[in-house]
């Protein structure tokens, strides 16, 4: 892979920027990364420590203040707290949603063709108000989603069949949270519907999207924190848009019918969002997902004076 030129910034260079930012590095997606952080020793002695990485790639990585972010061709977002053993994501938007407001207000004027990733909890919920109060369009404004849960659950499901989780093709969808569901009437082995090779019943089925929705409160259960997986899974994200690749990610996006962001799949490219791509969903699917849909509407509803 070669480097594009282009450049990235990351807001919030704790545990989940710093790993994002060495993805993006040794994956020489743009040539320059900016880590802002409002805690300056801690930014800079992340950029010093990832700059001793760069030996292998020829990106560029410093620090930056928010003028600088607000040029980058890509933003993304990572400042915020992260949960503590018991939290739910949803728990984290009091405070998280105060310091996306004052990034957003530091960012302007902010490039009018940047594309704006959300990764910072809850993710589906700070999509939505990025959207509207950043000023660009909505395709621009996107948020990590369930492209990590997608993996896992890949990862999971591959392990069973003893295959390549590339050649899993499932979605989890709705709230990168509690209330996503499992497509699994859409699951394939390459093409071949994935209940026909592996016949799971109700049961099993029950307890793979369990284990996929409690991953991360496992590891953060004894680390206190994740970091890797959503690194590689933004580094895909980037690439995606950087590269102009029209990959098929499940990711937070605006929904028309469903009146929030959330994750179903979704046409990515260089200028975000391109198309939402159509799932077909049985019924029961089809009201999970709607029920995702309306615990976040029930969240935004308490938040409607920050919009
Ligand atoms: N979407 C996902 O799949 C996913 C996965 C893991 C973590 N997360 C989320 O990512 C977020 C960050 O997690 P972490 O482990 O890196 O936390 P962390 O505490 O290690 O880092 C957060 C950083 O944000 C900085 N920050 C706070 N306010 C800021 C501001 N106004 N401007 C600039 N920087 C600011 C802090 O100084 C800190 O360095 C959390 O919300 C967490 O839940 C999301």
């Amino acid at each position: 892979m070669s480097v594009s030129g282009g450049s990235i910034a990351i807001i919030g260079a704790g545990s989940v920027g710093s790993a994002i930012a060495y993805s993006l590095l040794l994956r020489q997606v743009v040539a320059d990364i900016i880590l802002v952080d409002i805690d300056h020793d801690l930014c800079q002695a992340q950029v010093q420590d990832l700059s001793d990485a760069t030996f292998l790639s020829n990106v560029r990585i410093r620090a930056g203040d928010f003028q600088d972010a607000s040029k980058a061709d890509i933003i993304i977002i990572t400042a915020g707290a992260k949960q503590k053993p018991g939290d739910t994501r949803l728990d984290l938007i009091d405070r998280n949603l105060k310091i996306l407001k004052s990034i957003l207000r530091s960012l302007q004027p902010i490039r009018s063709n940047t594309i704006l990733l959300i990764v910072a909890n809850p993710v589906d919920i700070l999509t939505l108000f990025a959207q509207r109060l950043s000023g660009l369009p909505k395709g621009q404004v996107l948020g990590s989603g369930t492209l990590l849960d997608s993996i896992r659950l890949k990862r999971i499901i591959a392990g069973k069949l003893k295959v390549a989780d590339t050649s899993i093709h499932a979605f989890v969808i709705g709230e990168h949270g509690d209330s996503q569901c499992v497509a699994w009437s859409t699951a394939t082995v390459h093409g071949t519907p994935l209940l026909k090779v592996l016949p799971l019943t109700e049961t099993e089925k029950d307890e793979i999207a369990t284990l996929t929705r409690k991953k991360a409160e496992a590891i953060i259960k004894v680390k206190g924190f994740t970091s890797y997986g959503v690194a590689a899974v933004t580094a895909r994200i980037c690439e995606a848009i950087i590269f102009d690749h029209r990959q098929v990610l499940p990711l937070s996006h605006w929904q028309e019918e469903l009146d929030c962001c959330l994750s179903l799949p979704a046409v990515l490219g260089r200028d975000g969002i391109i198309s939402s791509f159509p799932l077909h969903l049985n019924e029961a699917e089809q009201a999970f997902l709607e029920g995702s849909a309306k615990s976040l509407r029930k969240v935004i509803a308490d938040y409607k004076e920050d919009l």
